[in-house]
């Protein structure tokens, strides 16, 4: 029997974030194939058909089986316990990324060669960076022409401003690089011929840093000039300093190809010497120490209909501290109530299964009736308190939502409930227009495309979407505490008044300066970006 800081120590808890089409579930695929959690690389892309519908994001979604094991992936390599958690690819899906990136305890970042640091990284870079966690950096696609190993490094640091620390190093000429050099173990690592396109794990030799033999293979010159390259990066690189790496501050870099399976496993098992194990979490009782035996978890996702055959609605808890046990009573913070969870699921590699246990650092999926909320804490009933909250994002897209076919109003307000318990739409009503549509707001537009596909093949819903000319919402409330409405509200037809699904008043602008013209007006109006806490 392990004790429960053996299992914690155990747990590696990451994310991968990248630009799509930087190889993310390349590298996923790979890094399970190493795992030995499947057996052939190639069964999570080849089912990921035609590339060009409106994200990748509703590629997945088509694909629900993907959908269930992409989102979230544990798999066992040497020891440790990985837990990979799916961040979406699009850039509108700031919202939802964000949260999962509040559930790791570390990143990996992986850059195109040939594109170098591009939109999408910068942004999630930058919630990695805010939330202080290591991020790890994986340059991929060394298979072929990219730009030069340090000119990328000094794109990672003037453009994101983390300076790296190569881990290893290419050999060769770019597009034919034969091996790398491994600056921790001070060897060489030669791969042979790939020879399987990637699907299976890649032969490699590996020598000593001076070995006569090594430098027979790759030949004097190309050695000379990897000498060059070390000295280079010994004098003018930065050194390692593991403080730093743990606080976010320099990023281990490791150079590859997740298709060819170079430096795959070198990246692996580097990755898992350096990256933390699950980290302590604040909450309104203080730190909370993820050995405090004590149960503690947060929700950090909702997702429904994950499985078309059952309706099901599933919570995903980031185990924080204590042991978790199926059927354990817990008390739910935001509810003030205990509760019982049963039939935890858990995924692995290929699919889920209902799970007995599971420890920090762990992703759960609890089914869901429509109690839980993004951010809800669940704790042991001896010691209840609540995590910090999830920030909540003010929506800067709103768009008129009605059924098209009037008969189906029923389902229709189901799913439009459903995506907004989840976290994908803010839901308003137009205060006067009646129920026939809804406001929907968002942050980026892509969420109404997911929103109009998602009612149609959950709900068999078809919609008709009407944008509004707005992009600022204000929460509303008159210091004297008298109510505010459309007619009190000097100003009201300059925006759209709505209420939100507590009923708290809403004006919905289109800039700031009609923001400033209601401020003026309203000399006693309290404007919020966020919904007031009370
Ligand atoms: P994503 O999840 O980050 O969006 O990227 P994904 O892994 O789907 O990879 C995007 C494309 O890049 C895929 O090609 C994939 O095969 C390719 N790729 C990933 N890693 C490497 C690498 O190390 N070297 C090279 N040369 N290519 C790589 P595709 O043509 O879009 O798909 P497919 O036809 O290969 O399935």
């Amino acid at each position: 029997m392990s004790t429960l800081l053996e299992e914690i120590n155990k747990r590696r808890t990451f994310a991968i974030i990248s630009h799509p089409d930087a190889g993310k579930t390349t590298l996923t695929e790979k890094l399970l194939l190493y795992g030995g959690a499947i057996h052939l690389a190639g069964s999570i892309k080849s089912r990921k058909t035609q590339r060009h519908a409106v994200s990748d994001w509703m590629e997945i979604e088509k694909q629900r089986g993907i959908s269930v094991t992409s989102s979230v992936l544990q798999f066992d390599y040497n020891g440790f316990k990985i837990n990979i958690l799916d961040t979406p690819g699009h850039q509108d899906f700031s919202e939802d990324t964000y949260r999962t990136l509040m559930a790791v305890d570390s990143a990996v970042m992986i850059i195109d060669a040939a594109k170098g640091v591009e939109a999408q990284t910068k942004k999630l870079f930058k919630v990695c960076r805010e939330r202080r966690i290591p991020i790890f950096t994986f340059v991929n696609k060394l298979d072929r022409y990219g730009k030069a190993p340090l000119d990328l490094m000094d794109e990672i640091e003037k453009v994101l401003g983390i300076p790296t620390y190569p881990m290893n190093f290419p050999i060769g000429i770019d597009g034919k690089y034969l091996g790398v050099f491994d600056r921790q173990k001070n060897q060489v690592e030669l791969f042979a011929e790939d020879t399987s396109h990637g699907q299976l794990e890649r032969n490699s030799e590996i020598f000593a840093a001076d070995s006569p033999e090594m430098i027979d293979r790759i030949g004097q010159e190309t050695y000379d000039a990897l000498q060059d390259d070390l000295m280079l990066l010994d004098e003018a690189g930065e050194d390692f300093d593991k403080a730093k790496v743990d606080a976010g501050d320099l990023t281990p870099t490791f150079f590859g190809s997740a298709m060819t399976n170079f430096g795959v496993q070198n990246f692996l098992e580097e990755y898992l010497k350096l990256a933390p194990p699950p980290a302590p979490r604040v909450s309104s009782d203080g730190i909370i120490e993820p050995d405090d035996d004590k149960f503690s978890a947060f929700v950090f996702k909702i997702q429904a209909n994950m499985n078309p055959a059952h309706r099901d609605r599933l919570a995903f808890i980031r185990i924080c501290s204590g042991k978790f046990e199926r059927n354990m009573n817990v008390w739910h913070a935001q509810e003030d109530k205990s509760i019982k969870l049963s039939q935890p699921q858990q995924f692995l590699a290929q699919d889920r299964q209902i799970i007995d246990e599971a420890y920090p650092g762990d992703i759960v999926g609890l089914f869901d009736p429509g109690i839980f909320g993004i951010g809800d804490t669940l704790t042991d009933s001896a010691h209840k308190f609540k995590f910090e909250d999830f920030p909540i994002f003010p929506p800067e897209k709103f768009a008129r939502v009605q059924a098209k076919d009037t008969m189906k109003r029923k389902q229709f307000t189901k799913g439009i409930e459903q995506l907004t318990q989840e976290g994908a739409i803010q839901l308003f009503n137009q205060v006067g227009a009646g129920t026939e549509s809804y406001i929907v707001g968002t942050v980026g537009t892509l969420q109404f495309e997911v929103l109009q596909y998602r009612l149609k093949s959950e709900y068999s819903v078809d919609v008709i979407l009407t944008m509004q000319p707005f992009e600022v919402a204000r929460w509303l409330k008159f210091e004297d505490g008298k109510p505010v409405t459309p007619t009190s509200l000097r100003g009201a037809d300059r925006g759209m008044f709505v209420t939100d699904r507590n009923g708290q008043p809403v004006l919905i602008v289109e800039n700031e300066w009609s923001l400033g013209w209601i401020r003026e007006n309203n000399p006693n109006l309290i404007l919020n970006p966020v919904p007031f806490e009370d």
